[in-house]
Order: structure tokens, then C-alpha cells, then sequence
């Protein structure tokens, strides 16, 4: 987007979360909770993205990825002096500044647009995020002249008694005028309850200064949700459950039951499959079209499923690639696992992937038929079309040949079939 560039402050602790985790980086349906507006600021446009950590801040960069700026707040004296501490990067700038907060992850990026288009419109010195909540207790308040125009955001621990009752309440979001922002900033002090530099206290300034300030009210309060403890990433990942649920059963997914189906964030989802009750499925799973998954199916983060498949009752697939047409229909686990088209996992069956030291991949080639209660010890291959007998431990190295059959524990080849 043109002249954009995003701060986004993440330096917090997050003492309410009582986490040895850094805040942001709880996930939320399966993603850091930063990551949800960061992906808003990259799909903007930014044309810088500055996020501002301190708190174990060696431990969030590595999930940054490239192309992002990361200022360290040095001490951690509040949000307005997280952004003080960006100023260099911003020298010279005469742009707009769009300034998020890491720990909203229900934030729309349709909302975002909305508030950058009203700030660009306007001319405002700020334009920032509001909603109306029913229980506005830890947010600031938005305090408004009786023309309605805004005076001041008031924080919770300096709010009045009257203040107090006000339900609209500030987001966290804001699109500034670059210059003015820097300005502005260098006025704030931490004169407060909390003896912290408040960002929001440039409005006051801007207040005083008869600099314009506007404001965009979420169409959903629950976008507003700044997570705080526990309780509210429950309620989020609640909120945000429900949107990807949403998501595909209007892409034409059937979800039996969507109380009790956990699907999270990047995940794809063919048209005419079926996910039954009870089942997870993690991030960055693909599954193609005309599935059955489900119930109780828990699918693993980075797996792909073909089309037509069939994963039934107690099964596990993590880290594993399933041909079209394959079917496991009863209690078995793939790990590490490179499944061909039209197998048949009989119930019962396990890779054994893990030998204490490492995961070793196991391969079964199309059209293969795994026995039932067949323990297949990994690195191990199943050639096209072979057969294991039910109950057989096949260890670690074999290749069972195209067509051949294995069985016994150990198993042995014992016969060719016609390929
Ligand atoms: C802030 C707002 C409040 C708003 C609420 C919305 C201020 C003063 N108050 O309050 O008006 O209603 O968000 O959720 O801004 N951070 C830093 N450095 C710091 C302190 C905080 O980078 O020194 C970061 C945090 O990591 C977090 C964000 O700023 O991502 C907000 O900080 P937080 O302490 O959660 O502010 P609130 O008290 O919730
Ligand atoms: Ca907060």
C-alpha cells in the first residue's frame, strides 16, 4: 500500500499469561499470536514492518522471518516508549503509520482496511479502532467532547468513576501520520498510575493541538479481544475455531459436528469431504477431495491426504503423506510415513518411526495391503502391491519385494503373488 509502514508492539511480558513463553507466541488454533497480525501488515503491503520485542526477544525473532525490522525496546516503560524506540527507522518518513498490537489475534484485515481508508479520507493527525463492549474493565477508555468528538483515551488504572462507565472502548490499533506521531511522542510522560509512557496519550495532544482525530468502530467486539491471561486465548481460539469451521463448510466441507471438531489455522480442505465428530486437525495439514475423516482422527501438523480417502475411528497420521483412494479405517498410527494410492492400513497397524535416537520414514507402495496388527519397524518399504499377514513384526531394513507376501515375527517373505 502506498507510504505504509507498520509498527507492531510485542515487547510486553505478559505477566497475566504466568507463561515461560513470551505472550505472542502462544498459539491460537495452532498459530503464534503474532502471526495473525503480522499476516495482516504483509497482506497491506507495508512497506516496512518494524516490530518492537523485549522480552526474551531472541526467542520470538526466530519465528519473524525475513523482511521484518525488529527494534528492542530496552526497558520496558510502556507502549508509548515502544514506539519512541522506533524512531530512527522512521527519520524522514512522511507517510502513514499503521501501529498494531501483537496480542490481537481476532483482528480482521477487512477492518484494518476500513481504518486506514477512513484516516486517509479524513486527514487526522490519528485515526484508531474503537468498540463497545459490555465489560470494558483493563481497556482504555474512549472519553468523547459532548459534540462526540474525541478528547482522550483514559486507561483503566487512571479512569474516573464516571470514566469508568464508558463501554467504548480503545482496540489497540491506530493509523497515525508519521510526523506527527514523532512529534508528539516526545511530549508523553509517565505521569500515570502505572508511571508508564502510554501511547495513548498523544491524543490528548492532538486534542490540544486541534490536530484531527477520527475513529472506526469494529463491526464485531470480539475483534477487539487483546489477550491477556489464559482465559481469554481460550475465548480467542473459541472465536476463531468457529470462523475456520465457517470457512469450510462454505467451501463445501461437511462438518458433522462442529462443537466438537478442532481445525487450526493453514490447513486445506478438498470440496464433498466429510469430517466426522471428535477430530483434530493440525496446522498445514492438505486434504484433498471426497474424504471421510473421522471420528476421532487426529491428523497431525504438516500431513497430506489424497482425494477419496477414508480415515476412520482412532487414527493418527503426523508428519505423513496419503495416496488417493487409500483406506484406514480403524485404530492405526502413520508417522513419518509415505503411503501410496488405494492401500488398504489394516486395523491395528503402527509404524514403529521413532527408535530412541530419530524418526526413520516408512514407504508403502501403491496398492499395498497391511495386515491387520502389522508393526512395520521403521526405515522400512512396502513394495507395490505386497501383502504383510495380520499380527507380523517387519524390522527395520526390509524391503518387502512388489508383490511378495511377509508375515510372522520377525516377518518373512514367504510367497510371490502375480503382480
Ligand atoms: C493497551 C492500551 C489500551 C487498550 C488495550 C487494548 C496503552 C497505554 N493502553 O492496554 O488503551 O485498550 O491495549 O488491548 O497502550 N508493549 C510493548 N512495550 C511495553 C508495553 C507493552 O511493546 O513497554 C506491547 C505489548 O507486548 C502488547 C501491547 O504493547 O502487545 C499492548 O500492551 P499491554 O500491556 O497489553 O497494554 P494494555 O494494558 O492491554
Ligand atoms: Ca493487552
Amino acid at each position: 500500500m502506498k507510504d505504509l509502514k507498520t509498527i507492531i508492539l510485542a515487547a510486553g511480558k505478559g505477566v497475566r499469561m504466568k507463561s515461560k513463553t513470551p505472550k505472542i507466541l502462544h498459539p491460537v488454533c495452532g498459530k503464534p499470536m503474532i502471526q495473525y497480525v503480522l499476516d495482516i501488515a504483509k497482506s497491506l503491503g507495508s512497506k516496512k514492518i518494524c516490530v518492537v520485542l523485549g522480552h526474551k526477544n531472541e526467542v520470538v525473532k526466530k519465528i519473524l522471518g525475513a523482511g521484518i525490522s525488529v527494534v528492542i525496546q530496552k526497558k520496558l516503560l510502556g507502549t508509548g516508549d515502544a514506539i519512541k524506540s522506533c524512531a530512527v527507522q522512521f527519520q524522514g518518513y512522511r507517510g502513514d503509520v499503521l501501529v498494531l498490537c501483537g496480542d490481537t489475534p481476532l483482528l480482521n484485515e477487512g477492518t484494518v482496511k476500513k481504518l486506514i481508508a477512513k484516516h486517509r479520507d479524513s486527514k487526522t493527525a490519528c485515526t484508531f479502532l474503537t468498540t463497545a463492549v459490555q465489560n470494558p474493565q483493563g481497556y482504555g477508555r474512549v472519553i468523547r467532547s459532548v459534540g462526540g468528538s474525541v478528547v482522550v483515551i483514559r486507561e483503566d488504572m487512571d479512569a474516573t468513576g464516571e470514566e469508568k462507565s464508558v463501554k467504548e472502548i480503545n482496540v489497540g490499533a491506530y493509523c497515525f501520520k508519521s510526523q506527527d506521531l514523532f512529534q508528539a511522542i516526545k511530549a508523553i510522560r509517565p505521569e500515570n498510575n502505572k508511571k508508564e509512557f502510554y501511547i495513548t496519550d498523544v491524543i490528548e495532544i492532538f486534542t490540544k493541538d486541534n490536530k484531527g482525530i477520527e475513529t472506526v468502530m469494529t463491526d464485531d467486539i470480539k475483534e477487539g479481544l487483546g489477550i491477556n491471561t489464559r482465559e481469554d486465548l481460550a475465548f480467542a481460539q473459541g472465536v476463531l475455531r468457529r470462523r475456520i469451521l465457517k470457512h469450510f463448510m462454505l467451501e463445501g466441507v461437511t462438518i458433522e459436528d462442529p462443537s466438537t471438531t478442532f481445525i487450526d489455522n493453514d490447513v486445506k480442505i478438498g470440496y464433498d469431504t466429510t469430517i466426522r465428530p471428535f477430530t483434530v486437525i493440525e496446522r498445514h495439514v492438505r486434504i484433498g477431495n471426497k474424504c471421510v475423516i473421522g471420528p476421532f482422527c487426529h491428523i497431525r501438523a504438516h500431513s497430506a491426504i489424497g482425494n477419496n480417502v477414508c480415515m476412520g475411528n482412532f487414527t493418527e497420521v503426523s508428519r505423513s503423506t496419503v495416496g488417493d483412494e487409500t483406506l484406514m479405517k480403524h485404530f492405526s498410527f502413520l508417522g513419518d510415513a509415505q503411503v501410496g494410492k488405494r492401500v488398504n492400513i489394516g486395523a491395528g497397524v503402527v509404524t514403529a518411526n521413532f527408535d530412541g535416537k530419530r524418526k526413520n520414514i516408512t514407504k508403502i507402495l501403491d496398492g499395498a495391503f497391511v495386515g491387520s496388527d502389522s508393526i512395520l519397524v521403521a526405515p522400512l518399504k512396502i513394495g507395490r502391491k505386497a501383502v504383510t499377514g495380520a499380527g507380523c513384526v517387519i524390522t527395520k531394513g526390509t524391503t518387502v519385494p512388489d508383490g511378495s507376501v511377509a508375515m510372522g515375527i520377525p516377518a518373512r517373505i514367504q510367497s510371490r503373488r502375480k503382480k
